[in-house]
């Protein structure tokens, strides 16, 4: 039996989550695992502060060189939250040879590079499964299952937030505002949303998943970023009548060489498993040319989800000798600026003749082919209805041109929304 030494940096809800478990698991990871754990010094902003677990107070230090500096610690956990100064601290605490076990997306895709180069330089570990999808062991699978393939795409709903919004927009067509307050309320979604209803979260997870599935660096900023914020029941109930569902999906592929890593809203056939992914709940999506297709599902968020793939970190660390780090390259990946899907393209059009065959000819001018197009409802008191067309594969650039040149006097209000069939 050995006895690790481990400090905390943060306690909020994620690291009560990781005291309660240690507490609770404590006698049967030692039996399974061999190893005990003892929290040394506990970081935080107010010591004063009521807490999710009964912590005493002696192990709480408001200093973080209490914890950094301390020799005694071999692994820091932290679950502090945010860029800064959360990656600073990580980075000391590598720098002094400690291993860093995270959840922290934001700070570990912010600085990827200089926190894998500190833990290489240091022959520290930096482990970090609780970053993307909670209790989920999509990092493993990659890293530690997979190795033997080609990873061709990675596609998920990773944001929980998001995915609750749009499973209830989806079932009771209430609006994007009405069902985020709800979520406010019941305190699912923050009070400022804009880190998961715009995509940023996902994002930060996404260049992480990218980077270890494609081996090269994918940064945040290659991500391409579009939230749900502009979605209304109109497109989700268009999608309906296509037999499609919508998504926040993060995708990543790579084709010819170039990664694709984009998080966006997108319709998925209703029989795709990503489809029947609702509320709160996160899925992944792998191909790879041996392995086939797999969908890993589960809890993304939460403080014992979150909390057991943190401990499970902290075992594998406690365990392991040489840490190993992932192999990625130096050189960054190279982005595609382009990519082919089918689009979903809603306009408001004047009710005229001529207007559909203005439309189709922009399109077809940028080589964007109509797959079907429906009128949904009556013409309005202006003269105007809505159309909806989904287009054959085509490229997003050419879509955007055609709609770029689309006559405005004719056609408003045009939304666009990718369709993921693979
Ligand atoms: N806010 C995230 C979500 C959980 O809604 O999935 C933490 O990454």
């Amino acid at each position: 039996m050995s006895t690790m030494t481990i400090g905390f940096l943060g306690c909020g809800n994620i690291g009560c989550g990781v005291y309660r478990l240690l507490k609770e698991q404590g006698e049967q990871i030692a039996r399974n695992e061999g190893e005990t754990f003892e929290i040394r010094r506990i970081l935080v902003r107010s010591k004063g502060k009521k807490r999710g677990a009964e912590i005493p107070e002696a192990l709480m230090t408001e200093n973080p060189d209490d914890v950094l500096l301390d020799p005694q610690i071999s692994i820091v956990m932290e679950f502090m939250g945010g860029e800064e100064p959360a990656a600073s601290y990580m980075l000391r605490a590598l720098e002094a040879g400690k291993t860093v076990v995270t959840a922290n997306k934001m700070a570990l895709a912010t600085h990827w590079q200089e926190l894998i180069h500190a833990a290489r330089t240091h022959a520290a570990g930096l482990y970090y499964e609780a970053s993307v999808c909670g209790a989920i062991p999509i990092i493993r699978a990659i890293n530690d299952s997979l190795q033997a393939n080609r990873i061709t795409s990675v596609t998920g709903i990773i944001n929980g937030t998001t995915n609750y919004i749009l499973s209830r927009m989806t079932r009771e067509g209430a609006s994007y505002a009405d069902v985020l307050a709800d979520a406010q309320r019941l305190g699912l979604a923050e009070p400022d949303p804009t880190a998961d209803v715009e995509g940023y979260d996902a994002a930060y997870k996404l260049s992480i998943l990218s980077t270890l599935a494609f081996h090269r660096h994918v940064p945040v900023g290659s991500v391409y970023r579009e939230g749900i914020s502009g979605i209304t029941p109109l497109d989700v109930q268009c999608g309906k009548a296509f037999g499609l569902t919508l998504k926040l999906l993060a995708i990543a592929k790579e084709v010819d060489g170039c990664v694709q890593a984009r998080v966006h809203p997108a319709f998925v056939p209703d029989d795709h498993p990503l489809a029947s992914v609702s509320d709160a709940f996160n899925a992944v999506y792998v191909s790879g040319h041996a392995c086939g297709e797999m969908m890993f599902y589960g809890r993304g968020a939460g403080d014992m989800p979150t909390a057991s793939a943190l401990v499970s970190d902290l075992i594998k660390a406690a365990k392991t000798k040489n840490h190993q780090l992932p192999a990625v390259d130096e050189l960054p990946a190279k982005m595609a600026d382009d990519w082919a899907c089918v689009h979903f393209v809603r306009m408001l059009a004047r009710d005229e003749p001529g207007v559909l065959s203005v439309v189709s000819g922009t399109f077809a001018r940028h080589g964007v082919s109509i797959a079907s197009m429906v009128q949904k409802g009556e013409t309005d008191s202006d003269g105007h209805v809505q159309l909806v067309f989904l287009t054959h594969r085509a490229s997003e650039r050419c879509v955007r041109q055609a709609l770029g040149e689309m006559d405005r006097t004719l056609v408003s209000q045009v939304n666009v929304i990718r369709v993921e069939r693979d």
